[in-house]
């Protein structure tokens, strides 16, 4: 049965594969090329809506087992909360920008591209953190049993199953590894 650390350890895979199309085509940008406009859209709408609805309600039940249960070790994970609410902030900014973009406003290419890269460098940061100090964290301190009781407590909206519009992006990313 996979507990609630193999849950978080599998929407991690899929966001660090995301993010490297995201920056694929970052990268394409910057070279002055046209990059894949519908493809930078989905993803970020996705990252906007995912993780909120579908990714932090478990990662909120394993901090707060774990603040009970570990919270000196925890603390050297910094306030992983504050973290999701400021990349949520970063990640807006950065589709306001790709909004004036599409709807052909001036924007300086190199702002958002600065600004995308901040944010997926942050992002990437932020799933370091969860995967290096979190999740190890819960693995040794806390028994497999809890781990699975907050697996199975945990009820994710029933959008979470069937994205229809975000599916072909997680097949990718699945596929991709
Ligand atoms: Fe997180
Ligand atoms: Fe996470």
């Amino acid at each position: 049965m996979s507990d609630i650390v193999d849950k978080i350890h599998a929407d991690h895979r899929k966001f660090s594969s995301l993010l490297s199309r995201l920056e694929e085509q970052i990268d394409v940008f910057a070279r002055g090329e046209r990059p894949d406009f519908d493809l930078i859209r989905d993803i970020v709408d996705f990252l906007r809506v995912w993780p909120a609805r579908c990714h932090h309600p478990r990662e909120e039940a394993l901090l707060r087992l774990l603040e009970r249960k570990a919270p000196e070790a925890l603390r050297e994970a910094g306030d992983l909360r504050r973290e999701h609410e400021r990349l949520a902030a970063q990640l807006a900014n950065v589709a306001d920008g790709l909004a004036s973009i599409l709807m052909e406003v001036e924007i300086a290419r190199d702002t958002f591209v600065a600004m995308a890269r901040n944010f997926i460098a942050r992002q990437k940061d932020h799933l370091a953190v969860e995967e290096t100090v979190m999740l190890p964290l819960a693995r040794e301190r806390l028994p497999k049993a809890d781990l699975e009781r907050l697996a199975a407590e945990v009820v994710l909206p029933e959008e979470c199953g069937s994205l229809k519009r975000y599916e072909r992006l997680l097949e990718t990313a699945d596929g991709g590894g």
